[in-house]
């Protein structure tokens, strides 16, 4: 069933697990994402970058996702992931997205309680989900020092102003994940996640999990992180499936034969990562 992303948050924030928030852009990574969630009994949150949103066209894959999410045995909510254009976060709204994440991070606090709260007015009256950002979370190419990291991490005081005047559901924070492949081995602050969820109490979100031990992810998830993002290790299994299968089956040139070899690349990666956030049987 497709439902809101907070239907699914406050759940596993009461329980004490972290749901999958993983990146499609097409109809097979779709599908490898919520056969993955069937099959474990899991709830899921397929989300949709920007950059998603402007390849598929966002009414496409809105309603590839949302006509699988309302079919499936299992809670599903379809969700924009770093949204930072009005008209895209305007134009998921009307496609259906039920949570929808806005981005205001790159702005000084003040700008992006406001910018935030906007999109939170607007959500609240339609019934959507909303998450959004404080801290700044990087890319591994990102060359900067240690400290220079540390002063993007989210502040908790400016965490529960920024809660108190914005309304969101859900926040992600920077505790020093990244987006992409991590160059070398990253180092959490799990200080810092503890104090801000002790604080806030709400749904935590943990970008950047890609790449992450399992010792890490299973931390973060019990200090409090109950979405937690993938999109790389997805990326990085269908990539190098469609290439050992293209290498080893050279007169293969059936698109279905290809990409549904990679969607079980995907799905192997999907389904260990759900019970890795501990999201399996939560349906
Ligand atoms: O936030 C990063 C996600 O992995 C989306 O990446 O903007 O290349 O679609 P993208
Ligand atoms: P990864 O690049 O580590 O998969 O992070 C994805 C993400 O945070 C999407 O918002
Ligand atoms: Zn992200
Ligand atoms: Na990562």
């Amino acid at each position: 069933m497709l439902v809101s992303g907070i239907e699914i948050l406050a759940k596993a924030n009461i329980d004490g697990y972290a749901v999958g928030a993983f990146n499609t852009s097409n109809l097979e990574i779709t599908q490898a994402i919520i056969e993955s969630a069937e099959e474990l009994n899991a709830p899921v949150i397929v989300q949709v970058s920007e950059g998603a949103f402007n390849y598929a066209g966002g009414k496409n894959i809105a309603n590839i996702v949302k006509t699988m999410a309302r079919d499936a045995s299992v809670p599903v909510a379809l969700h924009l992931d770093h949204g930072r254009d009005f008209g895209i976060l305007m134009r998921s709204i009307r496609y259906g997205f039920t949570s929808i994440m806005y981005d205001g991070s790159k702005y000084p606090l003040p700008e992006n309680i406001e910018r935030t709260k906007r999109i939170v007015d607007m959500a609240r009256a339609v019934n959507i989900s909303v998450e959004a950002e404080l801290g700044k979370i990087g890319g591994t190419e990102d060359n900067v020092s240690v400290s220079e990291k540390e002063a993007m991490y989210t502040d908790p005081d400016e965490a529960v102003e920024f809660v108190k005047e914005t309304g969101v559901d859900y926040l992600a924070i920077a505790i020093g994940t990244a987006h992409g492949p991590y160059k070398g081995v990253p180092h959490l602050d799990f200080e810092r996640l503890k104090e801000i969820k002790s604080r806030l109490g709400m749904p935590i979100v943990l970008h950047g999990a890609s790449g992450l031990s399992e010792e890490d992810i299973k931390k973060a998830v019990k200090l409090g992180v109950n979405k937690i993002n993938i999109d790389t290790d997805i990326r990085q299994a269908f990539a190098a499936s469609v290439r050992a299968y293209l290498d080893e089956n050279k007169d293969v040139y059936d698109p279905r034969s290809i990409l549904g070899n990679a969607k079980k690349a995907m799905k192997d990666v999907i389904k260990k990562k759900m019970i890795m956030f501990g999201s399996d049987n939560r349906a």
